[in-house]
């Protein structure tokens, strides 16, 4: 990802009508509402509202022994597939999606009412419409466990210090977040969103270096870069799956 033209080129076939998308967005996080109403949402070009494998890799491996019951975060989740995904799989008590669009709140609620899921499950997930940077809980309300697709590489990257300050705040001690990086590229670039993303940003955006390659106040416990024959080709090398237990 060395050159403005191979950038241009990899944002061209992954994510269609960017350029359009990008025309309706300002410093405001409300914008991003008319992006939903104008229906351009390139990062679901081709993904056919699914969940992405990496996110299905770690839950099955049963590798990081997530809690069994808990409360869950998807931060700028869309349509809800995750959200969704992670109170299937996970069964835990609650699994907030929260978008800063209403359009998008509207659009989650009703893919989760096309899907045949249970009503036990169903009754678990909760969409909300609120603004990350503004979120807000009280200590025995924090997360056990946030998860981040692609929301970090929609806001500007000079909001990623308030990103991680965010969850180092929301996630309670001994929770995860799980931040599946994409597209996680060795340079960073000026297009976006969606922005560059890199395994060291996140960590210096988390509080910096802890000295064993991870960041400081958390403990990194997966890190894995997804084995390419289970990978679309536009995710090909440009994913990584890190999830870090907050100390
Ligand atoms: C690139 S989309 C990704 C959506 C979802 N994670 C997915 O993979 O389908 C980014 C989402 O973040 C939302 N968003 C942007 N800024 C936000 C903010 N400050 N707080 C909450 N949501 C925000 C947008 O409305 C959009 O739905």
């Amino acid at each position: 990802m060395a050159t403005q033209a191979e950038v241009d080129s990899f944002h061209k076939s992954a994510f269609p009508n960017a350029n359009e998308m990008r025309k309706f967005l300002t410093k405001e996080p409300e914008s991003w509402d008319l992006v939903w109403k104008n229906n351009l949402t390139p990062w679901e070009a081709g993904a056919a509202f699914d969940v992405q494998p990496p996110l299905k890799q770690l839950i099955e491996s049963g590798e990081v022994p997530f809690p069994k019951n808990g409360k869950a975060l998807v931060p700028g989740c869309g349509r809800g597939y995750d959200t969704i995904y992670l109170a299937s799989a996970l069964g835990w008590n609650t699994v907030i999606g929260s978008d800063v669009s209403a359009t998008a709140v509207e659009a989650a609620n009703e893919f989760l009412k096309s899907k045949s899921i249970p009503p036990s499950v169903v009754e678990k997930v909760k969409f909300e419409k609120s603004d990350f940077f503004q979120y807000v809980v009280p200590d025995e309300e924090k997360f056990d466990v946030i998860y981040d697709y692609t929301f970090y590489v929609a806001i500007p990257p000079s909001l990623r210090p308030a990103w991680g300050a965010k969850m180092q705040e929301l996630v309670k001690p001994g929770g995860h977040l799980i931040t599946l990086m994409f597209p996680h590229v060795p340079e960073p670039y000026q297009l976006g969103p969606p922005f560059w993303s890199s395994f060291e940003n996140y960590i210096e955006v988390l509080g910096g270096s802890n000295g064993s390659g991870g960041a400081k106040g958390w403990e990194i416990v997966y890190n894995k870069i997804p084995p390419p024959e289970t990978q679309s080709d536009v995710h090909k090398g440009k994913d990584r799956m890190v999830v870090w237990k907050r100390l």
